[in-house]
């Protein structure tokens, strides 16, 4: 059963130099990243999200600014999460609804396990709800 989580990547370098984090596909990425995308300017009002993707994963990170996450996954769990360091990400299951609004100055990181196809994604809460809960 996969839940999302908090992936913690290490920092490396001193406050003096600045830091370093880095990403690796099947190492502490639990998936082979197949497209990276990051979004930008979100107006502050705006909750972007509001779908589930069927098959695929994600791990987002708020490399600037402060994103705040909600998910509820297959199995009826609903959790919050505030991204706001670019040294952690969130990992999204697959078939977990989610929601995200963003601080005005965010930029966020995307990893995917799938490249884009809109017949991976359910757009309505109801059908999300009916069919897919509880797989
Ligand atoms: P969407 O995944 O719904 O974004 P968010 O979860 O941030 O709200 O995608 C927004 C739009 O961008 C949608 O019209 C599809 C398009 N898009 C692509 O063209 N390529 C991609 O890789 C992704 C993820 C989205």
């Amino acid at each position: 059963m996969k839940n999302p989580y908090l992936i913690n990547f290490d920092s490396i370098g001193s406050r003096q130099l600045g830091f370093i984090s880095v990403a690796e596909s099947l190492k502490n990425i639990p998936f082979s990243i197949k497209r990276v995308y990051w979004t930008y300017y979100t107006p502050h009002d705006v909750i972007r999200g509001g779908h589930a993707n069927i098959e695929k994963e994600m791990i987002l990170i708020a490399i600037a600014g402060n994103i705040s996450v909600e998910i509820e996954t297959k199995h009826g769990v609903k959790s919050n999460h505030l991204l706001n360091t670019p040294s952690n990400g969130l990992y999204i299951p697959p078939l977990s609804w989610h929601n995200m609004k963003y601080s005005h100055n965010a930029v966020q990181l995307v990893f995917a396990s799938n490249i884009y196809s809109e017949s991976d994604y359910i757009r309505d809460y109801e059908e999300f709800k009916r069919k897919y809960i509880n797989q």
